[in-house]
């Protein structure tokens, strides 16, 4: 019995930014970008919201629209959760999930978002299968919890609006999109078998968009020391202790933008992902040799060739997406898994293996059988 992956939907932004067209922005070409990432062109979302994104992926997950893989059609009633993954979300309150829920008219199910940034879908999964599992009729004190059969799990992201579009060495490689996965907690099914999440930290900031949500308000560390807070009050203005990112600013990282150093994280990155596929393998007690392919969340594929060349297996054992999307962090995962689905890959009773990693450090992966 187990918690298994019945619909998986994309969705991507309608402009599409071929690397030439960059040339106008920042000091670069197709040359360079073709052969350090194999990005040869991404999505960029300029009239699509988040949650524009995140349900057009959901209704093709759900098997509502064409253009996904969907074993049935679930009726809105019978979605229990829903997971979003996302550092791009269009407001804090309420989340992606909750404007998800409220388009869809899934209006029984718990909506959260989660942000384990370019991990996140991994990390939603594997927070779902639990509380699917530890809600199962079987399990002991299923009856205290949340009842969960159904949950959709989301990664939606827009992440061109946290880019720096002078900055050569990082705008390159991102774009926007969703994917979404519908799971089902079927008895008959072994669904996802293993899943291993994990974070490192990421002592030199070499991965870091630092956010300030500083609405002045009228306080100071002896308690209220003005009647009215205006904005544009001198007083009120918030120190960067205040805000939380004091060892940010002092590393010399922007605000509001995406920072990368693209070397250190790589490091992170080709090691990580080869730790979580050999972590979830051994979880499960199988090796590589039971698995039909792998898919990788989609940074760079150099990473995956790394990738490919530490675990013994050819490129064609590992999903390809990159070229039209670049790097779209928390949906990277699911529009990877959606293209492996649209381009029969994956076939019922194989083994995948869902790979990410990401800014925090976060990394981890997941192994079902279709
Ligand atoms: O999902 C989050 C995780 N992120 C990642 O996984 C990204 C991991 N890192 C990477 O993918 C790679 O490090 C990059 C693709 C970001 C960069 O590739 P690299 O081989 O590490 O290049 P580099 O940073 O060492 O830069 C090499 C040269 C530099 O010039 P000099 O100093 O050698 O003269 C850069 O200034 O390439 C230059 N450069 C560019 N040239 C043309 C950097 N960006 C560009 C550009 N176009 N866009």
């Amino acid at each position: 019995m187990g918690c298994a992956i019945i619909g998986c939907g994309k969705s991507l932004p309608a402009l599409e930014v071929r690397n030439d067209e960059l040339r106008a922005l920042v000091d670069t070409n197709d040359e360079w970008i073709t052969t350090r990432t194999g990005i040869k062109s991404r999505h960029i979302a300029v009239s699509e919201s988040n949650a524009d994104l995140g349900e057009a992926a959901a209704r093709r997950a759900l098997g509502w629209m064409c253009g996904g893989f969907a074993e049935c059609r679930i009726d809105a009633a019978d979605i229990d959760l829903i997971v979003c993954a996302t550092v791009t979300p269009d407001a804090v309150v309420p989340s992606a999930a909750g404007l998800l829920r409220r388009r869809l008219g899934l209006t029984r199910a718990v909506a959260f978002d989660l942000n384990a940034a370019c991990s996140g879908f991994v990390y939603g999964l594997t927070v779902a299968e639990n509380m699917m599992a530890a809600s199962a009729p079987s399990t002991a004190g299923a009856a205290g919890r949340n009842p969960v059969r159904r949950a959709l799990v989301v990664g939606s992201e827009r992440l061109t609006r946290l880019t720096n579009w002078s900055d050569r060495n990082t705008c390159v490689l991102f774009g926007d999109g969703a994917g979404a996965a519908v799971l089902e907690w079927d008895d008959a099914r072994p669904g996802i078998i293993s899943s291993y999440i994990v974070n490192e930290d990421d002592a030199t900031n070499a991965l870091t968009c630092a956010m300030s949500f500083d609405a002045p308000q009228p306080f100071d560390e002896n308690g209220i020391s003005h009647t009215a807070a205006r904005s544009d009050d001198p007083g009120l203005a918030r120190t960067d202790a205040e805000l939380g990112i004091t060892e940010l600013v002092e590393a010399g990282r922007p605000r509001q933008t995406l920072y990368m150093s693209g070397q250190k994280v790589f490091k992170f990155a080709a090691e990580a992902m080869t730790v979580a596929v050999h972590q979830t393998l051994q979880r499960a007690n199988l090796s590589l040799d039971d698995i039909a392919c792998v898919v990788p969340h989609q940074a760079n594929e150099r990473i995956i060739k790394y990738a490919a060349k530490k675990l013994g297996k050819p490129m064609d054992f590992f999903q390809l997406s990159i070229e039209n999307t670049g790097n779209s962090s928390a949906a990277s995962v699911p529009m990877a898994l959606a293209d492996a689905y649209a381009e029969g890959r994956i076939r019922p009773g194989d083994k995948v293996v869902l790979v990410a990693f990401g800014g925090g450090f976060t990394s981890g992966a997941v192994l079902f059988e279709a």
